[in-house]
């Protein structure tokens, strides 16, 4: 048996969450409505049809989320900003009963040591912004930018790290082209036209906070590990194609100043985005950042489809824009409850890659872990070991990345707790902490225990690997 890993002095353990799916609150102090909100009044839409209305109710309840918080002892915890309960309307003056739920949410991090991490736009757009065109529309770019400046004008002063975007892809793709997600379009022309403009209002969002003083300030990032189903070239195309739509399509702008060649010519020959991207634009979006976040949860294995194949596929909803031709291979490893493969190899990949082909950015995993189907026991425990299975061997990856010379500052737990997720409504609980939702219990489970010892000796005991 090997020893236990050890993680560098400082190493930055941490949790995140995000504002749609736990704070609930939605109508308090004033907040407005959200893409999601409208969402989830849609028949079908989302499972259960479930809704954010209530979610685990922290906007009531973030002392006792604090004091947990402060329980588990990880330095950073990652939250969003919602942006309909700080500027309802998607412009104009804060929301001061908005703004002070954050503050008090911030101060009470500081007062345990804490070190809060702020998500500016975690997929909550307010309404009145999709009424006027959403991301869609060029102007969403600079309502988001002017946002970002009134909020870190008001906690810039307490809050040090800052991101602009979570997942842009995810915003973009699954909710303009897909229609899974917020605001439940399909059409992949306006897609293409919300990719450039989360990227153009990260840019500019950049420049505003660097003008306030922001001395830590970057993004976060949806990565896939990505391979060809065999050594084919028509797999390799295949894999390639996937590659720069969901990783380098934001890799290549923000930490080079342009878009993929690649990227270009498939999009080229569908939809207009020369008229898309300005003068400027790339200047703008590849704004020096200091740091950037990866969330990885799984890899990706491709292969080229045949004609009626391609045929059967074409016209159907999907994220991958044009590609009918791509087939998602089911591999054989297991998976978790999202039917997500566990590969923690890939987020060595992720992470060696991303330092070799965008060096010089320090990297942060701003989201890992997984879903799986927890039950509180008759003695009210939850012994989730896949969980901590889970994590053992992804804190593993992250550790071979750092021997291998990858600048990996710190490590975030998706998430803290139990909480809404997205389509899937409450059935997949990814929380370190369950969530009886009909009581609001809060219930650390045995990985959050596991985590706890982890962090406090900012170690891997050898046993759980
Ligand atoms: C990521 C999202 C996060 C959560 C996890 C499971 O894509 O950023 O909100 O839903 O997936």
């Amino acid at each position: 048996m090997t020893g236990e890993l050890r993680f560098p002095d400082g190493f930055g353990w941490g949790t995140a969450t995000a504002a749609y799916q736990i704070e609930g609150g939605a109508t308090d102090g004033g907040r407005g409505p959200s893409i999601w909100d409208t969402l989830g009044r849609v028949p079908g839409a989302i499972a259960n049809g479930d809704t954010g209305d209530v979610a685990c109710d922290h906007y009531h309840r973030s002392a006792e989320d604090v004091e947990l918080l402060g329980w588990l002892g990880a330095p950073y915890y990652r939250f969003s900003i919602g942006w309909p309960r700080v500027q309802p309307a998607g412009t104009g003056p804060l929301n001061p009963v908005g703004l002070d739920f954050y503050q008090r949410l911030v101060d009470g991090l500081l007062a345990r040591g804490l070190r809060p991490w702020i998500t500016l736009y975690h997929w909550d757009l307010p309404q009145p912004l999709q009424d006027a065109g959403g991301w869609p529309a060029r102007d969403t770019a600079d309502r988001f930018a002017d946002y970002a400046r009134a909020v870190h004008e008001r906690l810039g002063d307490r809050v040090e790290i800052w991101t602009t975007l979570n997942e842009p892809w995810c915003s973009a793709m699954v909710g303009h082209a897909e229609g899974r997600h917020a605001p439940g379009l399909r059409d992949p022309h306006a897609a293409v036209a919300a990719m450039h403009h989360l990227l153009l209002g990260h840019g500019r969002a950049v420049q505003a906070l660097r003008a306030g003083g922001c001395r830590q300030v970057g993004l976060t990032l949806n990565q896939y590990a990505i391979y060809p189903a065999t050594d084919d070239p028509a797999d390799a195309e295949a894999a390639s194609r996937i590659d720069a739509l969901v990783n380098r399509a934001y890799l290549d702008p923000v930490c080079r100043g342009s878009y993929p060649a690649d990227l270009l010519a498939h999009l080229g020959r569908h939809t207009d985005v020369e008229t898309l991207v300005h003068d400027g634009d790339l200047t703008d979006i590849s704004a020096p950042i200091d740091l950037l976040g990866v969330n990885y949860y799984t890899r990706h294995v491709l292969r080229r489809r045949t004609a009626a194949e391609t045929a059967a596929a074409a016209g159907l909803p999907s994220p991958w824009l044009w590609s009918p031709d791509i087939e998602f291979v089911r591999g054989d490893l297991p998976r978790t409850t999202m039917n997500w493969e566990i590969f923690p190899e890939g987020l060595h990949a992720t992470l060696t890659r991303i330092a070799t082909d965008y060096p010089g950015v320090p990297l942060w995993i701003t989201e890992s872990g997984a879903a799986f189907p927890d039950a509180l026991s008759p003695q009210g425990t939850v012994e989730d070991q896949s969980r901590i299975d889970y994590l053992a061997a992804h804190f593993g990856a992250a550790h071979r990345a750092l021997t291998d010379g990858v600048d990996l500052r710190g490590y975030f737990v998706w998430s803290f707790l139990d909480n809404f997720e997205w389509s899937y409504g409450y059935d997949r609980r990814f929380g370190l902490v369950h969530v009886d939702y009909p009581t609001q219990r809060r219930t650390a489970k045995a990985s959050a225990h596991w985590y706890r010892a982890v962090i406090a000796a900012n170690a891997v005991p050898p046993q759980t690997r």
